[in-house]
């Protein structure tokens, strides 16, 4: 495996992970040239990636499904990291079709001009692949976990992935599969549960929990998932999978508490709303073989500072979220959320 690649192509870039690889890449291998290959819909904000240096990072507005615009850039590149999907929950159970588009035939047309132009893959999926756990089992998921996953949405990046063990095997194509665990940082669309509950506060309006709160998540940093994935991209062993996670497992209901807390409100200032469809219980990842085989390991582990440092970020950059806040709560108060 090399130690770098001259020019990778990030897809999904202007998303709220993509982006941030892309700033860990030019930041840290500024050998390396990005084009970033994003179709910007309402999850894609340009500004992620703004103020890069032009020589480093190029965009090109596209959706990943356009075979004939793969053939245009794929050609020169080394190395392609896949990131680009639907990937909020509600969103798939309102209507499923966009996620089958974009994460099942997506990453089909990109295994596919991989294979046409010899070029090194990894696939960014995710730990909801393996289902859900129960709140008092003791085990976590592991690379041998068999694949269960209850949405539309984590169905349909189960599919991806199996698409990518079976091209690797038939095509020999140059591939590695990470199946991360729930991302916070900076840049998150206002859609998911930390940010929403941060921008509701900021607006005056009561954070909102679905059903008993009692729903775990394993949380990590999206600098660690960046790094996690640049070590795989460098030194994975091709057809395998890596499992990324910090050990940062915590109910929704203590989540929420530390908002309200950092943001000085009573922790009781929250409404109850109604329960998710097939709500998966609980994540938790042992990331134990990428941190043996790779070395990799989390540097972001205090999550009580990170949430501090990811309220500033919302309450300083109010332009970056403001004009689709009135809109994502339109789509949650359409299904009582
Ligand atoms: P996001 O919704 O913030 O960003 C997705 C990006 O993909 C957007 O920029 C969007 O414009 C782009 N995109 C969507 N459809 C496209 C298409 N057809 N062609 C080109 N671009 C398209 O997503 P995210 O939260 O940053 O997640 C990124 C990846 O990481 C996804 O594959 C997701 O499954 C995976 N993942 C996410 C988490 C998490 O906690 N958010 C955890 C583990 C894995
Ligand atoms: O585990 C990795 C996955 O994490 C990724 O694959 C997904 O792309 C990402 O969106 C995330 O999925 P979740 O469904 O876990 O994240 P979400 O932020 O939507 O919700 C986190 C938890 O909070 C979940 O138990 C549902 C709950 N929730 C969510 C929202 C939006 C609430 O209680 N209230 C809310 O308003």
């Amino acid at each position: 495996m090399p130690d770098t690649y001259k020019n990778i192509i990030v897809t999904g870039g202007c998303g709220f992970i993509g982006s941030n690889f892309v700033h860990y890449v030019v930041n840290n291998h500024p050998e390396v040239h990005v084009t970033v290959l994003d179709k910007l819909t309402y999850a894609g904000n340009e500004e992620n990636i703004a103020g890069l240096p032009e020589d480093k990072v190029e965009l090109v507005v596209g959706d990943i499904c356009d075979k004939k615009l793969l053939d245009e850039i794929m050609p020169g590149h080394d190395a392609i990291v896949h990131y680009a999907a639907e990937s909020h929950n509600d969103n798939s159970i309102v209507d499923p079709e966009p996620f089958l588009h974009t994460n099942v035939e997506g990453t089909y047309c990109l295994l596919e001009a991989c294979k046409k132009y010899d070029v090194r893959y990894h696939h960014v999926s995710t730990d909801e692949v393996y289902g859900d756990l129960a709140l008092d089992d003791p085990a976590r998921f592991t690379e041998e976990t068999p694949y269960n996953p209850s949405s539309p949405y984590s169905s349909t990046k189960a599919a991806s992935d199996l698409l990518v063990r079976a091209w690797t095997r038939t095509y020999d194509l140059k591939t590695t599969i990470s199946n991360c665990s729930n991302n916070y940082g900076p840049y998150q669309h206002i859609e998911k549960f930390i940010p929403r509950q941060i921008t509701n506060i900021i607006c005056g309006v009561k954070p909102k929990l679905y059903g008993d709160g009692l729903n775990v998540r394993d949380w990590i940093h999206t600098e660690d998932h960046s790094s996690a994935v640049w070590t795989i991209l460098t030194k994975g062993k091709i057809g395998e999978t890596y499992l990324i996670g910090a050990d940062g497992e915590k109910n929704n209901i203590d989540v929420l508490h530390a908002i309200l807390r950092g943001m000085g409100k009573d922790e009781d200032e929250f409404d109850w709303v109604k329960d998710r469809p097939g709500h998966d219980r609980r994540y938790a990842i042992d990331s134990a073989k990428l941190r043996r085989e790779l070395g990799w390991k989390p540097q972001y582990t205090d999550f009580e500072g990170g949430l501090a440092k990811t309220i500033q970020w919302y309450r300083d950059n109010e332009a970056w979220w403001r004009p689709v806040k009135e809109a994502t709560e339109a789509k949650y108060a359409k299904v009582g959320q």
